[in-house]
């Protein structure tokens, strides 16, 4: 493969628990196959029972067939993963956008070298009715650009793809940014809300020969009977009750699998489907 061929990426929503690990398990081999996919990013915050990951679910989940991770605000779940994110070479990123990022383990964008291609692989969350506070994404993705620009090169930029993953609640926000960012990356791909959304599209940019692929979120990997991945009595139980009541995983038998796949020529997307399965 060269840098100028179709680029095949598969993207998947949030890993939620053990019920989302188990569905990549069944799933993803044979789509991996079956659309000849060269390169499986996931977004893993839940993936360590719904709250954060850890380094040992990071190499289950490889072993499934997933290449590089992103994250959200639940990365930070998992004590002991901090001092994993101190390490570098720990094939995830975190959410780029904070107050202080220069002091904050792990990295926030990462370029990937496979050999014979490039990719690089970025994370930012949103503003609009999230728990953390973090900076404009908008004026964080510009001044990540310039970092990006200085250490990959701008020649070298131009040929490689380029995802971000934007972990958001408001789909406006989600469109908004996307269309901010369009002309410099590859796709915009939403998660954090766990439910899949239906708007699959490109992007034009300026140069009429760049498209970014986009969709508001992805969905999940994990249990279908679920208010994300929890148990719909535990959650009805800390609606109705003040008291401290710990969620649980739901045990729902029906899994569900979401992902889109991006195909990609040097920067330009050239589609973006959905490949969603229940299991
Ligand atoms: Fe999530
Ligand atoms: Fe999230």
């Amino acid at each position: 493969m060269t840098n100028t061929d179709e680029f095949k990426i598969l993207f998947i929503g949030d890993i939620s628990a053990k019920p989302g690990r188990q569905a990549v398990r069944d799933v993803l081999p044979e789509i991996r196959k079956k659309e000849k996919i060269d390169f499986v990013i996931a977004n893993a915050e839940n993936a360590a029972g719904g709250k954060g990951v850890t380094r040992e679910i990071l190499n289950e989940l490889q072993s499934y067939g997933i290449d590089y991770f992103t994250a959200g605000e639940h990365v930070w779940d998992k004590k002991e993963f901090k001092e994993d994110l101190e390490d570098t070479s720990v094939p995830l990123v975190r959410p780029y956008n904070y107050e202080n990022e220069k002091e904050i383990a792990g990295n926030g964008w990462n370029l990937i070298d496979l050999g014979n291609r490039k990719i690089i692989v970025a994370c930012f969350l949103g503003k609009t009715f999230m728990r953390q506070d973090v900076r404009s994404p908008l004026y964080a993705f510009d001044e990540m650009y310039e970092e990006v620009k200085s250490r990959v090169g701008e020649s070298e930029l131009e040929e490689t793809p380029f995802i971000v993953d934007f972990h958001a609640e408001a789909t406006a926000e989600k469109r908004v940014f996307a269309w901010y960012v369009r002309d410099r990356v590859s796709a915009v791909l939403g998660t954090h809300t766990h439910v899949g959304t239906i708007d699959t599209m490109l992007m034009p940019g300026k140069d009429e020969k760049h498209n970014c692929a986009y969709i508001s979120d992805v969905g999940m990997a994990g249990p279908q009977l679920a208010s994300l991945w929890v148990d719909f009595d535990s959650v009805i139980e800390s609606t109705k009750f003040p008291y401290k009541k710990s969620f649980k995983v739901s045990k729902s038998e029906k899994r569900i699998f979401n992902s889109v796949l991006v195909k990609i020529q040097k920067k330009s997307a050239k589609s973006i489907e959905r490949i969603d399965k229940v299991v």
